[in-house]
């Protein structure tokens, strides 16, 4: 038996050293790779844990570009200016195919139906939400969060993050999507906010690994693409023939050639909208109201612009926005400072960057959330201040250098303007409205998210009271 068992494992172990030696042989050049000694596994329960201090350990150790092995896969992660030029602009390296089997596990999307359809409805909702389009949202989007924000009464205490997600959700699906063919009734929407929330919070795991281990995920995921069902074929029996008329999702039906994964991609669109817009609205909150000099001048703005505040402004235009600045360059602090822990492509030739050469089929990933945080570009990088965005050229529609959470080149996200719109909107009409205080310390961030946002880590409950 202990014969038999020494010579499996010398097999095995002749097989992984075979292996590192060709691949060695092939790729010289390679970055250091940090593989653990676990055949296939690598170095996934260390990276899993805690992959955000993971990465920049790693960049400490062993330099600014390196390979992380793990679940199979080599994952090299490119930390300075050259790597990241490569990573936005490089013809060798594929959007697609490194998302793709994400998308397959979270929301059933074949390979082949994916690649087909991915770069007209990427083309269609880029014009859709691009800056000169955003006034067609502007009224609608102001009277939902209006109306939702009226729900909240004279005063209350409530945990933010819920409060955000109560808000922003209905009134982006109903913008978004139309609202006379989504579920409206109160226990509707908070049925369909409960799975919506559960599918949310598990994709990340759903989308690395087989959705049979996550049932409760899966049942969510079920009921969400049932409803969806119904509501894109209202959304297609209502759908009027003058393009300024139609929602979003109509565009979305119109473009899609293949109707029957339509439920498949409004639930794409729907998670795309919302998993980032509601915790960057929340933190945004949470740093103005916890520093009380930047609130107290957001406060002096918005009774400049509106008069006292307190009065029931029901509409704002892009105009009024404009005369805000200090409310967005909080918006894009906020989002610097939160920003997901990595993105990725898929090497598709091997491509060199500074003296490495990176093999095809390695994932390549950039941090925004590490590369945030470099002093080269952001002075005082942990500091929550959002005059650093006087130096942007906002009305240009450009961002600071090296401010990458919406990812870059051909493929950045489509929806950044009319996140950025949102939240704004939301902030003036919240503090335009109530006066808050936090009951908790500011929280921690998750540190656990790669393809999101960070979430908090501890409670954060607000009292709020109408303004006099
Ligand atoms: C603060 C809020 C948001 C953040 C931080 C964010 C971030 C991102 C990132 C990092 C990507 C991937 C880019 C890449 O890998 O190169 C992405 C893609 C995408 N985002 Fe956003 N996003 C936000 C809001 C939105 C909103 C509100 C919508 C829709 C209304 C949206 C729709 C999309 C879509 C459809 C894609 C996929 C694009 C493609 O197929 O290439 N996002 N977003």
């Amino acid at each position: 038996m202990d014969a038999a068992l020494a010579v499996l494992l010398t097999a095995v172990l002749t097989l992984i050293i075979g292996k590192l030696v060709l691949f060695r042989l092939r790729c010289p050049n390679a970055p250091p790779c940090i593989s653990g000694w676990i055949p296939w596994f690598g170095v996934a329960f260390q990276f899993g844990k805690g992959p955000l201090e993971f990465i920049e350990q790693a960049r400490v150790k062993y330099g600014p570009v390196f390979t992380v092995f793990a679940l199979g896969h080599r994952y090299t992660f490119v930390t300075e200016e050259e790597g990241i030029e490569a990573f936005f602009m490089s013809k060798d390296v594929n959007f697609e195919q490194a998302v793709q089997q994400a998308v397959k596990h979270t929301v059933s999307i074949p390979a082949k139906v994916f690649y087909k359809n991915r770069y007209n409805l990427y083309v269609m909702l880029k014009g859709k939400m691009a800056p000169p389009n955003l006034h067609i949202f502007m009224k609608t989007l102001c009277k939902e969060l209006h109306e939702f924000v009226e729900q909240l009464g004279t005063e209350g205490t409530e945990e933010l993050h819920d409060l955000v997600r109560h808000i922003m959700y209905p009134a982006a699906v109903n913008t978004l999507f139309g609202k006379d063919i989504w579920p409206t009734s109160r226990s509707e929407i908070s049925e369909f906010e409960e799975h919506f929330q559960m599918f949310d919070e598990d994709f990340e795991y759903a989308s690395q690994m087989p959705v049979c281990f996550l049932r409760n995920w899966s049942k969510s995921r079920q009921w969400l693409l049932k409803t969806l069902e119904k509501v894109t074929s209202a959304a297609a029996r209502t759908n009027p023939s003058k393009s300024e008329s139609k929602t979003v999702l109509q565009h979305l039906l119109d473009t899609l050639p293949d109707k029957h994964f339509a439920p498949n991609y409004s639930l794409l669109l729907l998670w795309a909208s919302q998993a980032n817009a509601v915790p960057v609205a929340f933190w945004t909150l949470v740093f103005i109201i916890s520093h009380p000099d930047i609130y107290k001048k957001i406060m002096d703005d918005i009774v400049s612009v509106f008069g006292n505040a307190g009065n029931d402004k029901t509409e704002i235009s892009q105009d009024d926005l404009k005369k805000l600045p200090l409310i967005k360059w909080c918006v894009l602090e906020a989002i610097r400072l939160r920003s997901p822990g990595a993105i990725t492509k898929k090497v598709m030739n091997p491509i060199k960057i500074q003296n490495f050469t990176i093999p095809a089929g390695d994932m390549l990933m950039i941090s925004p959330y590490w590369l945030h945080r470099n002093p080269k570009y952001f002075p005082d990088p942990d500091m929550f201040k959002p005059d650093r965005w006087k130096a942007a050229n906002l009305e240009k529609n450009a961002f600071l250098d090296n401010f990458v959470p919406f990812g870059g080149g051909n493929h950045q996200c489509p929806g950044r303007w009319f996140a950025i719109m949102e939240i704004h909107l939301l902030v003036v009409l919240f503090l335009n409205k109530y006066e808050f205080i936090l009951l908790d310390t500011v929280p921690k961030e998750s540190h656990l998210h790669l393809v999101g946002t960070q979430q908090p880590t501890g409670p954060c409950r607000v009292q709020y009271k109408l303004r006099e």
